[in-house]
């Protein structure tokens, strides 16, 4: 098991998340993202919003993982919306609008709702979670995200016995968002979680990382983060949650059926049909790591149980 409490936990190791801790301490202090939001930066955080961002609960789920550096986590991404290359969302994802931004959540449920987003970041107590991400393209990374339990939303909307699947659907804005004229996917991109893979206290919804605010390029103003799944499970720009009783299409089991399944836990035995899955190069290190069955998560196999996972990969 990787996952161990904070006390189990080496001074030595914790220094670069405590180190960024007091950066942010000291930034919410002095004020900086009200200055900045007066400078006309962009930072829609409100100084309210912020508050929220400054009370965040430590890191309850720790790792023994070295966090990724931010700068990497903020420069090399996937967002094809805009743009196909590593380094394109930071260079484009400025034109994302994040204000004003709703979420709706209907379906199968009793309670539908559209929530204005400064609703859902006071939604559940914020918290800090140091999750292992692992693309299925082979690389890795630690991010400590910002956010709160998915299934707090969902209990929220009351759901119906029927509602067995969890649809998300992002961002579709052609006038923002260069990629989408390229037909890679069937926009808007869409994902989808087994309702009780949604309800599992590890899947949150993050709206900021390294504690400050997310940044377009890494999904702003809330995405979807399940760290035992390869990355493209974790939809981006989320404006859309619906509950279903079937099991909804993704974009990217449409664009290729053959290699991207609904599940796609993280699996190093189950290859990809043009590459292994064994290892993985963690950002920022030289030699490669064994990829780890559910990259690590061992609390989720139940999830699982009797499953064949060939199969359903
Ligand atoms: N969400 C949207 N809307 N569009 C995308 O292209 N890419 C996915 C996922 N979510 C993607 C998306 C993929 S392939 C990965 S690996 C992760 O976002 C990357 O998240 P990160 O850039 O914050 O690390």
């Amino acid at each position: 098991m990787l996952i161990r409490r904070p006390a189990d936990i080496a001074p030595s190791e914790i220094t670069p998340r405590e180190l960024y801790r007091a950066r942010r301490d000291f930034m919410a202090r002095s004020g900086r993202l009200a200055l900045a939001g007066a400078a006309g930066l962009a930072l829609p955080w409100t100084s309210a919003d912020a508050a929220v961002l400054a009370n965040v609960q430590p890191n309850r789920m720790a790792l023994s993982d070295k966090p990724t550096r931010q700068k990497d986590v903020t420069s090399y991404n996937n967002y094809y919306e805009f743009g196909v290359d590593k380094d394109e969302p930071a260079k484009n994802a400025g034109t994302l609008k994040t204000r004003p931004w709703t979420v709706t959540i209907d379906g199968l449920c009793n309670k539908p709702r559209r929530y204005a987003i400064e609703d859902l970041l006071k939604f559940a107590p914020l918290e800090e979670r140091l999750y292992r991400m692992r693309c299925v393209e082979g690389w890795s990374m630690v991010i400590p995200w910002v956010g709160f339990p998915l299934s707090a939303l969902l209990r929220a909307v009351e759901p119906q016995g029927s509602a067995k699947f969890v649809e998300f659907t992002t961002l579709l804005d052609e006038k923002t968002m260069p990629g989408v004229k390229y037909p890679i996917l069937d926009w808007p991109y869409t994902e989808g979680l087994r309702m009780d893979e949604a309800l599992h206290p590890l899947t949150i919804l993050a709206v900021g990382l390294y504690g400050e605010e997310l940044l377009p390029q890494n999904g702003a103003p809330i995405r979807l983060v399940v760290p035992w799944k390869y990355g493209f499970k974790n939809a981006k720009s989320i404006v859309h949650i619906r509950l279903t009783e079937k099991m909804p299409g993704t974009a990217w089991n449409k664009a290729a059926a053959n290699e991207y399944g609904f599940y796609s836990n993280v699996n190093p035995n189950v290859d990809h049909p043009r590459w292994s899955q064994e290892t993985e190069r963690r950002i920022g290190e030289l030699t490669k790591r064994k990829t780890l069955l559910f990259n690590g998560y061992d609390e989720v196999a139940g999830l699982y149980a009797g499953m064949d996972l060939k199969k359903n990969f």
